[in-house]
């Protein structure tokens, strides 16, 4: 596409050429031009690079030295024939990443992706002068990562995807300070030390690797910091790092699938830009903090699957009015459902799911106009009849979960219930519920799943089940 795009401005500027005068034109077009090929040198970097796979999986074929390189496999160029982009992903290539590819003064993009690479990553690439993205992630390209000299001016590098490979050894801090934007990594071993060197740093993305450790303290001086995550990986300890407030930038912060244990600290309301908060899948515990109120920009909370424990209503959630999710699931939380969360009338997504909450549920759920998925499931919510009464009104809902609450309810059989025209997913399971498969759900006539198991439901099994 961007190729396209740069060929038609090049044309279009011809074309402004053609109206100022065709003689002009003509010369161009019509007099063998010594730019109507890519230079040796250029076609000699490209061979070199050939030279050095030891499985170029049928590239000489279109590589051949009395060709035109711009018109070779996964090369293309700019309309005066400088080399522009090396586009060799998933190939088959093996061997080496030969350090000639930065000698293409016009090179910006480099995609060798999904190949069997192996060796290094030369510095020729990082320093170039010309390239904005290096991808080269899914390769076995392995040592350490080189430093640049720290005189080397900001290099135009905006994309660099080193993820899934044997990359090991420190964080060449000096490297990046130059740089704009880094968007993957893939290491194992612990947070490389230097990292909160990078004081230019916005985006930090190691999800989904072997990291373990702790987090460093340092890495709270990266004050430009606005997205910061480290899912899926091993880290341990505590979050009471208090110069966590250096971050006043973050807009997401993401530690979901690691081992982190104890409270919520309180200075999470001092990330008052917060968006995204993700701390999942650990082993945190203690009440959620008052103070989480204070990021008010929050769109959203996942907490899920911790050992957090409390009342909800230790959070008031009428401060946090750009909710859109929210994920408490397989938690320890007790009490009822805290009426602030009500007037969170953004969101779409609400899972309190295998908790220890009770209580009936409050008419004003139907101020959640655009909620489309509630779980509640495994509660000790009761008054089924209630809740089916509030949640008819609630229009968008597509997907409603409250089995294992309402324990030995009767199920309504209420004729004037009439909702749920979109709801796709209806789960009731495991509530002990007598009665009989009620008519309303025949008007549900959207519904694709209907989980009514582990009831004590009786009766036949109505004839216009066929028509959902
Ligand atoms: C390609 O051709 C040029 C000119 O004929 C020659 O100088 C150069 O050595 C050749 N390169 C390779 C790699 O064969
Ligand atoms: C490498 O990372 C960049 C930036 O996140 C991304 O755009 C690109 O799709 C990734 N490459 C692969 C092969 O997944
Ligand atoms: C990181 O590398 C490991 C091992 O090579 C791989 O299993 C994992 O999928 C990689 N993660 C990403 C995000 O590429
Ligand atoms: C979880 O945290 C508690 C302290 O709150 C600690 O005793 C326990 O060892 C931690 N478990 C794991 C698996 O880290
Ligand atoms: C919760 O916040 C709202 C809006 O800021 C405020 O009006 C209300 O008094 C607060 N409730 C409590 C219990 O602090
Ligand atoms: C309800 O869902 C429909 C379809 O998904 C969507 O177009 C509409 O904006 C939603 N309404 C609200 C209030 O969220
Ligand atoms: C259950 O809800 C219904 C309808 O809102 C109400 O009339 C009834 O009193 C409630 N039952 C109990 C035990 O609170």
């Amino acid at each position: 596409m961007e190729e396209l795009q740069l060929y038609n401005k090049t044309y279009s500027k011809v074309l402004h050429i053609h109206s100022l005068g065709l003689a002009l034109v003509l010369l161009v077009f019509c007099l063998p031009s010594p730019t109507s090929s890519c230079t040796e040198q250029e076609k000699d970097s490209l061979l070199r690079f050939l030279a050095e796979l030891s499985q170029d999986s049928g590239l000489s074929a279109s590589w051949r030295n009395v060709t035109d390189c711009c018109k070779w496999e996964g090369i293309a160029c700019r309309q005066d024939r400088t080399v522009i982009d090396v586009l060799l992903p998933s190939k088959g290539l093996e061997g080496h990443i030969s350090r000639s590819l930065g000698a293409l003064t016009g090179l910006q993009h480099l995609y060798l992706s999904d190949n069997s690479l192996s060796g290094g990553l030369p510095l020729e690439l990082l320093s170039s002068s010309s390239i904005a993205v290096i991808d080269v992630s899914f390769n076995q390209l392995s040592g350490t990562l080189h430093e640049l000299p720290s005189s080397t001016p900001i290099r135009p590098l905006q994309v660099l995807n080193i993820s899934s490979n044997l990359f090991a050894g420190q964080f060449p801090c000096a490297t990046w300070k130059a740089m704009e934007n880094l968007m993957a990594l893939n290491f194992s071993g612990s947070i490389p030390q230097g990292v909160g060197d990078c004081s230019k740093l916005r985006v930090l993305r190691t999800g989904d690797n072997y990291l373990s450790g702790t987090l460093p303290d340092e890495l709270f001086n990266a004050i430009s910091l606005e997205y910061l995550s480290f899912a899926n990986n091993d880290l341990h300890g505590v979050l009471d790092t208090a110069n966590t407030v250096n971050l006043r930038n973050l807009t997401t912060l993401d530690l979901g699938g690691n081992r982190f244990s104890r409270k919520i600290p309180d200075y999470i309301g001092q990330l008052k830009r917060l968006e995204e908060f993700h701390l999942n899948n650990n082993n945190m515990s203690g009440e959620l903090p008052s103070a989480l109120s204070n990021c008010t920009n929050l769109m959203t909370i996942d907490l899920k699957s911790n050992g957090l424990s409390g009342e909800l209503t230790n959070v008031n959630f009428s401060n946090l009015p750009n909710l859109k999710k929210l994920d408490l699931w397989s938690s320890k939380f007790t009490g009822t459902v805290p009426e602030s969360m009500y007037s969170c009338s953004n969101l779409t997504a609400l899972r309190l799911s295998r908790n220890n909450l009770h209580g009936q549920l409050s008419s004003r759920i139907g101020n959640l106009k655009h909620l489309s998925f509630l779980s509640l499931s495994n509660n000790k919510f009761t008054n089924i009849t209630n809740a089916l009464h509030i949640l008819q009104s609630s229009k968008n809902l597509t997907a409603l979960f409250i089995g294992h609450n309402f324990w030995g309810e009767i199920l309504s059989q209420d004729e004037t219930i009439d909702g749920f025209k979109n709801l796709q997913v209806l789960s009731m399971q495991g509530c002990e519920l007598s009665g009989r498969i009620p008519v309303w759900i025949s008007r549900a006539a959207n519904l694709q799943m209907l989980i009514l198991s582990d009831n004590h439901l009786t009766g036949p099994i109505p004839g216009w089940i066929t028509s959902l």
